[in-house]
């Protein structure tokens, strides 16, 4: 089939692309589109033309596979036959439009959009810019200000403010198409938008612009090469800018930075990929219960509401009920006060939850997920009575962060019901989430995490058990590793720096007194007697424990937050500087590279590991774990996958990782 058809009617062209999932510009659309314009040019009876696309969406973009690697025909040369027609074109928009779908919408003479359509310039997001005209075009129909937020940012705004902006001429009020075609035989000729004025005449403090972009790109290199395309609009006349932009777009569609970007985005797409193919009926998810309403049990039910399930959350007794009640509906009000929902989402969710301390009530949820205290003895006993409610049927999952599944399991009389959902904090907002295939777990009970999933839209990945499964297991390694690099010499606010140079968010010290010293604590008291003796075992982060230091809770850890902001802390200084006697090392000075050098060949190697034992299903996988769960730079692709483009540098082929981009 032909993905692009052109048809007359009553002197209009109608030009449909159809290129399922998202009608991405591949280059047998762009083949099409630019024979379309040819036959428009051609064709004197043709007063004007109607672009609209078949299935859901308009054009979501340049097809990703083909980034990289140019065919002809050019998008920028398809979009200036499209410009400079002898009649005016018109873009019906629906669904997402984006990157080269967009710039594609702009190089026609009038847009029209659903009201539910959504635009936007994501190329960033990819490691590149737009690289057929949107620096050039954008900033000609909407001001700078908004220019420079939506190509620098990445995201979509939708069509009532695209029409306010300027970016849309109307929001069609019934059938698309029809309105679409009721516009163009409207369309007076104007100047054409390459030979208007910018929109806003304002000078524009491109070096404010800079810093800010700064404190948010984390090292990633496409939003400033994006910043400065938009500066060469200002500067130059359009035809010298629309070149400036296009050579960039060219020089970053190879560079690392997009290679790594474009791995990510196909490797979240392909994760949990057993989960896909699982032969079962899930269960249904209309009724679930969730016992703990703590941290996490909160996060979880308020997840499930704002999906729309009805959530029975069970706690120890009625004030704990009462009191996990509260904490679920401070989060929806945080929700709210966000704009993530609207105040009636928030009342509604508030109604379709239950809060008390009676496991009767679990009889009508074909899915529980238990998130109580993180210990063994405690969470067994929920097991064996949840096992005594709940209908034969029923899947029971538990959202331990290292505890044995399978020995879980074997508290209930079906272990192949029981699987780990290991979810994120706070678990309403991360999107990923590790589901825990135990050694009997059933292909329903798979089936059904892989419906959660995508129920809470989340990017599920499936882990075998192990002490930590794969994220935790991973972080427990190279966290093991910094402190050995304490021992040695560094400073937690050396190698929290390394890291955030790096481009993590945050430093692994920051990050464990965020959430807490405590968990870790008594896991590594639990394994104590299980540590062989000549193991390498630095005491640092168990003398601070001891000493009180929880983390920013107890208003004190790594670092002191007496004044709110980590303060570097002597007392922390004189502790590593005891143990680094204590253990005999000699203090040596450590370079942020070095640091990172060994982290990640630490996460390269646990990661080798899980795979080797069979823990993740693909390399690719762990890089979802690390970038979508672990502040992992998303940039840099993942540690798999910076060791296979490294191996792979040198010659050697990468085993296991599908989708890398390395060539
Ligand atoms: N190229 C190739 N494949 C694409 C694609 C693209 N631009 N966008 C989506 N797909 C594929 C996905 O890989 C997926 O394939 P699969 O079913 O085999 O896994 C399928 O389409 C559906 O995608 P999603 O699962 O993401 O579906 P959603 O409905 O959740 O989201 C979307 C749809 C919002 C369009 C989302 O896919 C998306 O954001 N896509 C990327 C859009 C983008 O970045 N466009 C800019 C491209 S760069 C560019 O245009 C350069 C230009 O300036 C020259
Ligand atoms: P929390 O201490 O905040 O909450 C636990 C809740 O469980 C408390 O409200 C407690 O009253 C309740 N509870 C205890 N025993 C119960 C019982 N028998 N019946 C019903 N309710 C009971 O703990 P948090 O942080 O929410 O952790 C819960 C689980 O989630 C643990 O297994 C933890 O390892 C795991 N987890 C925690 C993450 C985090 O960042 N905090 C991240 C991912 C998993």
């Amino acid at each position: 089939m032909q993905p692009v058809m052109l048809t007359i009617r009553d002197q209009i062209a109608h030009v449909v692309i159809d290129n399922p999932p998202v009608n991405a510009l591949n280059q047998s659309v762009r083949a099409g589109m630019a024979d379309a314009a040819a036959q428009v040019a051609g064709n004197d009876d043709i007063v004007g033309v109607v672009l609209s696309c078949a299935g859901r969406t308009f054009v979501s973009g340049a097809d990703i596979r083909e980034l990289g690697n140019p065919l002809q025909p050019y998008l920028p040369d398809v979009l200036a036959a499209i410009a400079g027609s002898p009649v005016p074109w018109v873009a019906a928009l629906k669904g997402t439009t984006l990157g080269g779908g967009l710039e594609l919408a702009m190089a026609c003479h009038g847009r029209i959009a659903d009201p539910a359509g959504k635009m936007g310039l994501p190329e960033v997001t990819l490691g590149i810019l737009p690289g057929s005209g949107g620096t050039v075009r954008l900033p000609r129909l909407v001001t700078m200000e908004l220019a420079i937020a939506m190509i620098t940012g990445g995201k979509p705004i939708g069509a009532e403010q695209a029409q306010e902006a300027g970016l849309i001429d109307a929001v069609a009020q019934g059938e698309l198409v029809e309105a679409a075609e009721a516009m163009v035989r409207s369309l007076a000729p104007g100047t054409p938008l390459l030979d208007r004025p910018l929109r806003s005449a304002e000078a524009v403090d491109w070096q404010a612009e800079e810093q800010a972009l700064s404190r948010k790109s984390r090292g990633a290199a496409a939003p400033f090469e994006a910043l400065a395309a938009l500066r060469d609009a200002v500067r130059l006349p359009a035809d010298q800018a629309l070149a400036a932009e296009r050579e960039r777009f060219l020089r970053l569609s190879v560079s690392d930075e997009a290679k790594a970007l474009r791995h990510i985005f196909f490797a979240e797409r392909n994760a949990g990929g057993s989960l896909r193919t699982a032969d079962a009926t899930p269960a249904d998810l209309l009724r679930v219960g969730v016992i703990g309403g703590g941290t996490m049990g909160a996060g979880i039910a308020v997840a499930l509401l704002l999906a729309g399930s009805q959530v029975r959350l069970i706690e120890r007794d009625g004030a704990a009920a009462a009191t996990a009640q509260e904490r679920v509906a401070d989060m929806l009000a945080e929700s709210a006060k966000r704009g993530v929902i609207s105040d009636t989402e928030r009342q509604d969710a508030l109604y379709r939850l239950g809060a008390g301390d009676n496991y009767a009530v679990l009889a009508d949820c074909p899915l529980v997920i238990e998130a109580v205290f993180e210990d063994m003895a405690v969470k067994r006993e929920v097991f064996a009575r949840l096992d005594a409610v709940m209908p034969a049927d029923a899947i029971l999952a538990t959202n331990t962060s290292y505890l044995d599944v399978d020995a879980l399991a074997e508290a209930t009389a079906d272990p192949g019901r029981v699987l780990g959902l290991h979810f994120f904090s706070p678990a309403h907002v991360m999107k990923l989430l590790e589901v825990v295939r135990g050694r009997t777990t059933s292909a329903r009970a798979m089936a059904t995490a892989g419906a959660l999933a995508r129920h809470l839209k989340k990017t599920a990945v499936v882990s075998g058990v192990c002490d930590g499964f794969i994220g935790n297991r991973i972080m427990n390694a190279y966290r093991r590793d910094c402190e050995f690099m304490l021992e040695e010499g560094a400073l937690p606010h050396q190698i929290d720096a390394a890291m955030e140079g790096f481009g993590f968010a945050m430093g692994i010290y920051k990050v464990g007194d965020m959430s807490g010293l405590d968990i870790a604590w008594a896991q590594r008291k639990a394994r104590a007697a299980l540590r062989p003796a000549n193991e390498r075992y630095a005491r640092i982060a168990d003398r601070l424990c001891e000493a009180g230091r929880l983390g920013r809770k107890t208003g004190k850890g790594w670092y002191d937050y007496a004044d709110g902001k980590p303060q570097i802390d002597p007392e922390v200084t004189r502790i590593i500087e005891e143990e680094r006697a204590k253990a005999g090392h000699v203090r040596r000075d450590f370079t942020s590279s070095q640091i990172m050098d060994r982290i990640l060949s630490i996460m390269q190697a646990e990661g080798q590991a899980i795979l080797d034992e069979g823990i993740a299903e693909t390399a690719d996988d762990i890089d979802v774990v690390m970038v979508t769960g672990y502040g992992f730079p998303r940039h840099k692709g993942g540690p798999m996958f910076m060791r296979a483009a490294a191996l792979a540098s040198h010659g050697k082929t990468p085993e296991g990782l599908a989708s890398a981009v390395l060539e």
